[in-house]
């Protein structure tokens, strides 16, 4: 009888997806954390921004390590191999960038998610992390909605 679901994922197919998206969850925490410290040198009243993206930097930090460990609970040694992301000077650039990317994680989650019905364990971590990139979705476009639409000065 025909299933009309996609097969769950082969081991080595899901230690791969787990190895590139550990490698995203890097980008992002850098991301995050450099965007932090240049946007409150560059903004006056950046705190606050200075202080959702640490946090956001944190959280995939968080992201990183659960991913971390569900690799080492298949015995094998996870691999940071991760692009040092371009830096963008401008707020709203990186915020759009940040959109795209934290789009681009929900998607990859989404399927995984629906791909690892024989890993329970996983199904449960990877749908926490999802839950956590809807919410960065959310902050993401909430801030960006606070630049309002003007293109010019600092932003
Ligand atoms: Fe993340
Ligand atoms: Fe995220």
């Amino acid at each position: 009888m025909a299933r009309d679901r996609k097969p769950w994922i082969s081991k080595d197919r899901l230690v791969r997806r787990l190895q590139d998206l550990l490698a995203m969850e890097y980008e992002d925490v850098f991301l995050y954390m450099w965007e932090a410290s240049l946007f409150k040198k560059r903004l006056g009243g950046g705190d606050s921004l200075h202080h959702r993206f640490s946090l956001l930097s944190s959280t995939e930090m968080r992201h990183a390590d659960r991913l971390v460990g569900l690799l080492i609970s298949l015995e094998l040694k996870p691999i940071w191999d991760f692009k040092t992301p371009r830096r963008i000077p401008s707020v709203r650039e990186s915020l759009n960038r940040h959109l795209e990317r934290e789009f681009e994680a929900i998607r990859i989650y989404q399927e995984l998610v629906e791909e690892t019905g024989e890993w329970p364990h996983f199904q449960t971590v990877l749908k926490g992390i999802l839950e956590d990139e809807k919410n960065h979705l959310k902050v993401v476009r909430h801030m960006i909605r606070g630049l309002g639409a003007g293109s010019g000065g600092p932003l």
